[in-house]
């Protein structure tokens, strides 16, 4: 059951999260599979005569969160509220809080944010909205609020808050993650180890397609001198970074770059009748001999893995195998589908190899050299042939692995 939990985070200033645990929602944005749930944390500052909400949640759980909310301020003492980004996981319950706060607090975001507010929830949630410039400063409560963009980050509205004495970072989608961590922070290691591999699929799924953009917001923080400073690196989903705050935008860094692990090569591969298999049975053990650590997932009439799954293992990854059957003149359906969101969401430069079977023609080969040839990955070769492998489609398979293994170092 989903449950909002609340912790004091510091006392100097007052901050709060309220965090709302869903672990009801099965496919984040109608698409992603996420057994593992998601957290949507809000975070309330309560300073000497302000309180200030940064976010708030999505609309299916506003009762929950509002009446936890009371328990910390009454929605009327709120005097601002900063829309980091408007997602609705975000800011769905938005139009409640300033309807039980009687539309006297200052509404603050981006000028992006205040059209896509008014688009979602009408002109009343924008009728005192302040857009910044990015890099403004307000004071606020006697703190000084620095607002700085960070577009794409997920959306084009988003911006971050960085409150100067305290030395805190509030950055919406960027460092969150998918899951429902045990603890409200980083103060487990265990805790932190079983995250984020969550992290690695939420990046890749949610902001993936614009990852080029995480490299490039995380130098213009680390620019401004806050990255190394941060007290704090509080997130609208995950663990909050109390401890160690700097690491996780690393993390996102090392993702964001693609860095891989040593030796992990991905393997993904569809097998109607065993014909794509017995390849990949070849391809797996010269992998294996030469030391590779490979990662399979296999669409079979038996299973068929999470293709978010598939995504949060590319960027670490040292080299892809697809292997695919021609289906009715096309990719696997399976695969035509795991590879499209590949390059759309994990579009990085590292090497591929194409494994391919079937029966009266050979098209999903050429079909995935089509699609590899437009993205950022490099073809090493295409082992494609008829039925079952013969000795000879062995020794080209072996060959190309080998191949495929010096091309990545
Ligand atoms: Fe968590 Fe892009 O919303």
């Amino acid at each position: 059951m989903p449950e909002v939990r609340i912790e004091k985070l510091c006392t100097d200033p007052e901050l709060y999260i309220i965090r709302v645990d869903d672990d009801r929602i099965r496919y984040f944005e109608a698409t992603w599979d996420i057994p593992e749930g998601i957290t949507y944390n809000a975070y309330l500052m309560k300073l000497k005569d302000a309180v200030v909400l940064f976010d708030t949640t999505k609309a299916e759980y506003t009762d929950m969160f509002m009446e936890t909310l009371k328990k910390l301020a009454d929605p009327k003492e709120i005097t601002h509220v900063i829309v980091h980004h408007t997602e609705p996981d975000h800011s769905g319950a938005l139009p409640k809080l300033l309807e039980e706060n009687g539309y006297k607090a200052m509404v603050i975001g981006t000028t992006f944010a205040r059209n896509l507010l008014q688009g979602f929830y009408g002109n009343k949630v924008v009728e005192n909205f302040r857009a910044i410039k990015d890099g403004e400063e307000m004071k606020i409560g006697g703190k000084t609020f620095r607002f700085i963009t960070v577009p794409w980050l997920h959306w084009p509205d988003t911006m971050i808050t960085y409150v100067v004495e305290d030395k805190l970072i509030f950055s919406c989608d960027a460092g969150g993650g998918y899951g429902i961590p045990e603890t409200i922070d980083d103060s487990d290691e265990k805790v932190i180890e079983e995250y984020l591999p969550h992290v690695t699929k939420y990046i890749v799924t949610v902001i993936g397609h614009y990852h080029k953009y995480i490299v490039q917001n995380i130098n213009k923080l680390k620019d401004l001198g806050i990255v190394t400073e941060a007290r704090m690196i509080l997130p609208g989903h995950g663990l909050a970074w109390c401890r160690h705050p700097k690491r996780i935008f690393e993390y996102y860094e090392r993702v964001g770059a693609g860095i891989p692990t040593k030796d992990k090569v991905l393997v993904i591969y569809d097998s109607m009748y065993g014909f794509v298999e017995g390849r990949m049975g070849i391809v797996i053990d010269e992998l294996k001999k030469l030391g590779k650590k490979p990662i399979v997932y296999r669409f079979t009439d038996r299973e068929a893995p999470a293709v978010s799954d598939i995504l949060g293992e590319v960027p670490d990854s040292e080299a892809i195998i697809i292997g695919a059957s021609t289906y009715e003149a096309e990719i696997h359906p399976r695969i035509r589908y795991a590879l499209y969101e590949i390059l759309d969401k994990a579009n990085y430069e590292k090497p591929v190899l194409i494994v391919g079977a079937f029966g009266w023609g050979g098209v999903a080969g050429k079909k995935i050299e089509t699609l590899i040839a437009r993205s950022k990955f490099d073809l090493v070769d295409t082992v494609e042939s008829r039925g079952r492998p013969t000795e000879e489609d062995e020794k080209r398979l072996r060959e190309a692995v080998r191949k495929l293994v010096e091309w990545s170092g």
